[in-house]
């Protein structure tokens, strides 16, 4: 059965389409913008299982379907890697007109919208995600970016999809690792909006990690209007989006501590979610008990729930310093994203003492 949900975002509103089967199917491609050609951007892993399958579902759409195959790994999510679909397009002749689709997770779906905003001042694109993560999260809301080698998403643009097709088939080929990682994000909605949704996934998580694919319907739509909701009333997060970085501002620095692609990004946020539980803790926010039930969850989906150390000399010192680049940071003040264990989120700083204290509790030398 396919369901939809809306972001509401006045002209840049879109429908996010999540159902089995949608891929090959040319109902799912009817409406979209009309143009001369298209450019299937995707990875070297995701092309040879489902390009060739979004290729032939476009090609009685667009006169010209194209194709571009990047590298895959955090580790591209750079200025090369950009460049080569501006490469392609250039070079195919594509017009202002011409519609990008990102198929592949959400370094495919992040790095494509980028040059959606980008190519000829901007071009309408499509999100296809392929991974759990991208389907909760990377793929809706309009953030795009690359990374720095001093920053993770550093360089990017708010820039919306005009629509986002969730195919839960895709979801039969996603590595177990993967599957864990994108977990990360469905478990982040429950703290920051929607306890009645914790509890549904600790009651789900054997299902979901099973890939029932009812379980990931629930678990893929619920996220996708939490998200929606936020969105709709920030959508360039001049406060309340801020919300879904929860886990986050610790989860970047594990990221570029350990260098791109050694953590996933949903690992170095199930670990950071941990560490920003115990904070709020720290501060009074939230209780041991809360702080042991997201252990828990986080530890039953297969993710870390111990964070690395990143500097043999001065890991907390380390951490801050990584921290104080995260985006949401305000003069050097590293804002943290805290919890009351009873669905809300809050965004505040914390004495430098505490989250060292907080830091040197949490990590575990490999
Ligand atoms: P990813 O894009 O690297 O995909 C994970 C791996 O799975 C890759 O090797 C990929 O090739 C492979 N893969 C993808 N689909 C597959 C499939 N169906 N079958 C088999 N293999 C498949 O990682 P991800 O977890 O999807 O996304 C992480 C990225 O998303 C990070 O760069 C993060 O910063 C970004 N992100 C962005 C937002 C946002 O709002 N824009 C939100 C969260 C995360
Ligand atoms: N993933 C965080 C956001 O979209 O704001």
């Amino acid at each position: 059965m396919q369901q939809t949900v809306q972001i509401a975002l006045d002209e840049r509103s879109y429908p996010i389409v999540i159902g089995a089967g949608l891929l090959g199917s040319p109902s799912t491609w009817q409406g979209l913008p009309k143009a001369h050609a298209a450019l299937i951007v995707t990875n070297t892993t995701v092309d040879p299982l489902y390009g060739a399958q979004l290729a032939a579902a476009l090609a009685p759409i667009y006169p010209q379907v194209h194709r571009v195959v990047l590298p895959d790994g955090e580790a591209f999510k750079t200025w090369e890697s950009l460049n080569l679909i501006f490469d392609a397009l250039l070079g195919h002749g594509c017009d202002r007109k011409t519609v990008l689709f990102a198929l592949g997770g959400g370094v495919v779906g992040d790095m494509t919208g980028f040059a959606a905003a980008s190519y000829m001042r901007g071009v309408p694109f499509v999100q296809v995600p392929t991974t759990l993560l991208a389907q909760v999260d990377s793929s809706v809301g309009g953030k795009t970016a690359i990374n720095h080698p001093l920053g993770k998403n550093m360089i990017g643009a708010f820039y919306q999809p005009v629509r986002v097709v969730c195919d839960l088939d895709t979801l039969k080929t996603v590595p177990e690792r993967e599957l864990s990682a994108g977990l990360a994000e469905v478990i982040k909605y429950g703290p920051i909006a929607d306890m009645a949704f914790l509890d549904w996934i600790e009651a789900n998580l054997d299902a979901l990690r099973a890939r029932d694919p009812q379980a990931l319907a629930h678990a893929i739509r619920r996220s996708c209007e939490i998200k929606a909701d936020v969105v709709g009333q920030d959508e360039r997060e001049a406060g309340l989006r801020a919300i879904l970085n929860f886990g986050h501002t610790f989860g970047h620095a594990i990221e570029a501590g350990m260098g791109y692609g050694a953590w996933l990004h949903g690992e170095a946020v199930g670990g950071g979610m941990v560490m920003a539980a115990r904070l709020s803790q720290a501060l009074g926010l939230c209780d041991e008990a809360f702080v042991q039930r997201l252990h828990g969850v986080v530890s039953r989906a297969g993710l870390p729930t111990v964070a690395p150390v990143i500097d043999a000399a001065d890991n907390a010192g380390r951490y801050l310093a990584l921290m104080r680049l995260d985006k949401k940071s305000e003069a050097g003040d590293i804002k943290f994203v805290l919890v009351n264990g009873q669905g809300q989120a809050q965004m505040r700083g914390a004495p430098d003492a505490l989250v060292r204290q907080v830091i040197d509790a949490c990590c575990v030398a490999a």
